[in-house]
């Protein structure tokens, strides 16, 4: 019997790059199972806020995430994760090394036991979780233009801030998560680069598809 082999695509990159977006859109057209990593740093992330744990408090952080990962399957509010001060925190607790580990198991079996496909977004899925995957895609534009996405997406919000401030706070972002202990959040060596500056979503789409097209057959 001919088989159909499993496809597991991964996409890295900075924060506001779009990898997402295009990650979610992906899986629902290939019809595969989509897992957004970042939310997961945002659960342990949230339940420090929750519990007024401090980001210097990494025993508690690390106990947290130990907990969380026990019931990672569980559903949660997606909602509640998505404001600036989870993604702060994330981005924060996600320097921890026991951290990483205590949530890896979970990214990694989501990844294997896939019938179809898997779409799987974050940081370090190309090379820490999936150094095996099909498809590597590394996602990124410009800071400036991160921030202005980033800054449209707070008005619609109804949010106010200052494109300088949130400019700022990704800056800042990049240099946490570019200066991580963990070498591996940097693009592999095998990853395709995007870079979505001057792209609109559904030009990001045609790219990826172009890149995964001959994988898929
Ligand atoms: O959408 P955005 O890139 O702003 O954030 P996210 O993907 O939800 O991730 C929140 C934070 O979690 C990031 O700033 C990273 O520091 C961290 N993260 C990570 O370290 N490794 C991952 N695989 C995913 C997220
Ligand atoms: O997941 P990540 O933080 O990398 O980015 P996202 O949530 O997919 O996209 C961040 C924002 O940028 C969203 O509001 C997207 O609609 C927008 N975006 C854009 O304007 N142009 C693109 N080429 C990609 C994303």
């Amino acid at each position: 019997m001919n088989e159909t082999k499993v496809i597991v695509i991964t996409i890295d990159g900075p924060a506001a790059s779009g990898k997402g977006s295009l990650a979610k859109k992906l899986a629902e057209m290939l019809d595969y199972d989509f897992l957004d990593t970042g939310a997961l740093y945002r659960r342990v992330a949230l339940k420090v806020i929750e519990n007024n744990v401090n980001a210097d408090e990494i025993d508690k952080i690390i106990t947290i995430s130990k907990d969380l990962s026990q019931n990672l399957h569980e559903k949660y509010d997606d909602s509640a994760l998505r404001n600036d001060k989870v993604g702060e925190m994330a981005s924060k607790v996600a320097q921890i090394s026991d951290v990483r580990t205590n949530l890896d198991d979970f990214q990694r079996n989501f990844a294997k036991n896939v019938t179809k496909g898997a779409v799987l977004d974050g940081r370090d899925i190309g090379t820490v979780i999936c150094p095996d995957a099909d498809i590597k895609l590394f996602v990124t534009a410009s800071v400036e233009k991160r921030a202005m996405r980033r800054h449209k997406e707070l008005q619609s919000r109804g949010i106010e801030a200052k494109y300088s401030s949130v400019l700022a706070e990704m800056q800042e972002r990049d240099e946490r998560d570019s200066t991580r202990l963990n070498e591996h959040l940097k693009p592999s060596h095998d990853c395709h680069v995007i870079d979505t500056s001057d792209m609109t979503p559904n030009q990001v789409m045609d790219a990826a598809l172009e890149i995964i097209g001959p994988f898929l057959h």
